[in-house]
Order: structure tokens, then C-alpha cells, then sequence
């Protein structure tokens, strides 16, 4: 099989798993309990949560140990909206069209209690502007959700700029407006430091770098009005309940460090393999068309509609040859529509619904670009023959 689902989910890195096989068996005392064989728990935690900070470049303690992208993005979102509605504070939150649906459905949720939301628009490239999203901050404004990297199209937003505007308007308002951002698809690639981001919260998904399911982290800023939505045990310094998942914990912090470690190589190779198989596909396949920032893109992602064709049906044929890819989003897969990304882009129709992604990893090779180079062609070819018998 050639893996090019990456965005997706990631295989768990050897090192990770190392981490995480104590927890899993002779180590498997509550870390809150207080005899000297579970305190293996608690140091695995404490050392995750430094690891994780020194990654962010934040205090540990402003560290969260989540079940995964969706609760952070979850527990962001809903945590900072309430106690900024509880303080009257005002209830309005600024984000954009393009976000994964774990931040736009939570923004409908809270739209069912009060918030009113702003989905900034984007350009043609999946780019936020910065401005517009400035522009948009008014004197009832308490949040702002930006991602970092599109999951679907790869386009790398400018958060930094966001957060520097957003932080002037707010000064001139008299307002604290925290800043969030899911930046769920850019360890390994992008500078995670939130000082340089200047963010005040972030969202991580462990299984997107080579870590587990289940963990994630989310990133809260001191003094961030914040309550907690997972209630119950004072873990997590009263700010998620519930016992660790302390393998999780220890796997995706030995995961992060690898990935952030390794980041100028994995850039390196990836971004290699996805320009020579970005030119070679759109050489090759007419009404072809590169969906994303041509160059403000994440260096392992390829998406590319084929007019005429439905990326499912792509995806389904991709398959049959051993190539796993996406057709959009892999957490809407159940039924299928074009993705809201692309139509935010002002794709039209038929070229939203034949989008292909196809996301890279450091373990791919030129013979895996080989490899789809040979099938994808006569794949699209052989579907348009198809859809023009209908
Ligand atoms: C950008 C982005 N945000 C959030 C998530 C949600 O992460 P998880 O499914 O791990 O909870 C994903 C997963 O695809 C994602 O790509």
C-alpha cells in the first residue's frame, strides 16, 4: 500500500509507542494516587507536560492533556465563550469559513446559546486576511478561532498577524480578546511557539504526528477567562477531569518532540515529493487544478480537482490500486458531499466535488510518487469515460 492519508491520521511512531508501553503494563497506577508505585504515573505527566511546553515555548502548567483535537478545539471554544458570557463580557466570536467542522460545529453550538459568530470569508487561495478578521472584532467580541494549517487544502494561515491586529483592536476597544488557533495539522511542519504566534490557546491532535489516539493537548494562557467543561476531579489543575490516559500522555509528548526535532527534514522531503508530484499530476491530467496557496502551503499536502470526476469515486479507485488517499475531510466521510473548504474558496460545483487530496510523510519515497504517477491518470481518464456514459 502506498499511505498518502496523512493529514488523516498517522502511523504511531516506534518511540512513541516505547514511551507508552509502561503505562500500558507494569506501570498502570492512578496517577493521582499517592503510594510510590503509581508516582511513576505522575512523573510520566509532569515530564510529558515539560516536553510539551518546551515545544510551545510555554509555561507547563499552561498545558492541558486532552482526548484529542476535538476536545482542545471543544474545550477552547465552549471554556473561554462561557466565562467570558458569564463575566457579561458580550458574546461574540470571530472565525472563519475554512475551519475543520470540530471549531464550526462548536460554533453552532454555541450559536444555540447566545453567541452570535462571524465566518470570515477567504480568497481563492484559502487564505484569511488578516484585516478582515481585525475588521470584524467589535465591543461585544470575546474569542477568536483561526487554524493554523487547512486541514484539507493545506493552506498555512497567518495567525501571527491575526493575533498582532487582533491584539491592537482590542487595546483600543480596552478589551482582552483571547486568540485561538487549531493548529491540529501543523506539528512536524510549522513553528508551534505561541509567543511567536502570539496565540492564547492552541490545539494539538497526538495521532496527526506520529502519536496515539485519544490524547491531544490544548494550550490555555494564564489569566484566559476559562471553565472547565470536563467537571468531576481536580486533574489537570481543575481544568479537565477525568483520570490521565497516561500512555497517551507519555506517547504524545515523546511524538512531539520527535516531530519538532525533525521538522527541517520532514519539511525537506516532503515538500520535494509534493512539487514533483503536484507538476507532474497537473501536466499530465487535463482540467487539472491545484486547490491552495501555491507556496503558503504545508509541505506534504497535494490537492487537486479533476473536473468531471467525484473525489470519492477517485478515492475508491485509488484504492483498489493500494494507494490510500482522501476525497476531503476524513472526519465527514459517512456521506459524501463537496467539501464547505473548497466551496469557501469559490470553487465552482463540479470542481468542489472532484477534489483529491493526497497528504505526504517523510517515509514516502520518489517510488511512491512513481507509483501514483502511473495509476492516477488512467484512473481519472477511465471516471470521466465513465460519468460521460451516464
Ligand atoms: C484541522 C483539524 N482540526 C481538528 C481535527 C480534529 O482532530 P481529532 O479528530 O483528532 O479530534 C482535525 C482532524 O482531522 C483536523 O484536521
Amino acid at each position: 500500500m502506498i499511505y498518502l492519508d496523512n493529514a488523516a491520521t498517522t502511523p504511531l511512531h516506534p518511540k512513541a509507542l516505547e514511551a507508552m508501553l509502561p503505562y500500558l503494563t507494569e506501570r498502570f497506577g492512578n496517577p493521582s494516587a499517592t503510594y510510590s508505585s503509581a508516582r511513576h504515573a505522575q512523573k510520566a505527566i509532569d515530564d510529558a507536560r515539560k516536553a510539551v511546553a518546551a515545544v510551545l515555548n510555554c509555561r507547563p502548567t499552561d498545558v492541558i492533556f486532552t482526548s484529542g483535537g476535538t476536545e482542545s478545539i471543544n474545550t477552547a471554544l465552549k471554556g473561554v465563550a462561557l466565562a467570558q458570557q458569564k463575566a457579561r463580557a458580550g458574546n461574540h466570536i470571530v472565525t472563519t469559513t475554512i475551519e475543520h467542522d470540530s471549531a464550526l460545529n462548536t460554533c453552532n453550538y454555541l450559536e444555540q446559546f447566545g453567541f452570535e459568530v462571524t465566518y470570515v470569508p477567504v480568497d481563492s487561495h484559502g487564505s484569511v486576511d488578516p484585516e478582515a478578521v481585525a475588521s470584524a472584532v467589535t465591543e461585544r467580541t470575546v474569542l477568536i478561532s483561526v487554524m493554523l494549517a487547512n486541514n484539507e487544502v493545506g493552506t498555512i494561515e497567518p495567525v501571527a498577524a491575526i493575533a498582532k491586529l487582533v491584539g491592537e483592536r482590542a487595546r483600543q476597544l480596552k478589551r482582552r480578546i483571547p486568540v485561538h488557533t487549531d493548529a491540529v495539522q501543523a506539528p512536524g511542519s510549522l513553528d508551534l511557539n505561541v509567543e511567536a504566534l502570539g496565540v492564547d490557546l492552541l490545539s494539538l491532535s497526538a495521532h496527526k504526528f506520529g502519536g496515539p489516539k485519544g490524547a491531544g493537548v490544548l494550550f490555555l494562557r494564564r489569566g484566559v477567562p476559562f471553565i472547565s467543561q470536563l467537571t468531576g476531579g481536580g486533574q489537570e489543575r481543575q481544568r479537565r477531569a477525568g483520570t490521565e490516559n497516561v500512555a497517551g500522555i507519555a506517547g504524545q509528548a515523546t511524538a512531539l518532540t520527535l516531530a519538532e526535532d525533525n521538522r527541517d527534514a520532514y519539511n525537506a522531503t516532503c515538500m520535494a515529493l509534493r512539487d514533483r508530484l503536484t507538476r507532474e499530476v497537473l501536466a499530465v491530467v487535463p482540467d487539472s487544478r491545484l486547490n491552495g496557496h501555491p507556496s503558503e502551503r504545508l509541505a506534504a499536502n497535494v490537492n487537486i480537482s479533476f473536473r468531471g470526476v467525484r473525489g470519492d469515486n477517485l478515492v475508491a479507485a485509488l484504492d483498489k490500486a493500494g494507494i490510500a488517499a482522501s476525497a476531503g475531510a476524513a472526519c465527514g466521510m459517512q456521506t459524501w458531499e463537496p467539501s464547505h473548504v473548497l466551496l469557501a474558496m469559490g470553487l465552482s460545483m463540479p470542481d468542489a466535488v472532484g477534489g483529491l487530496r493526497l497528504t505526504l510523510s517523510a517515509q514516502n519515497t520518489d517510488a511512491d510518487v512513481d507509483g501514483v504517477l502511473a495509476v492516477l491518470p488512467g484512473l481519472v481518464q477511465a471516471q470521466r469515460s465513465l460519468a460521460a456514459a451516464r
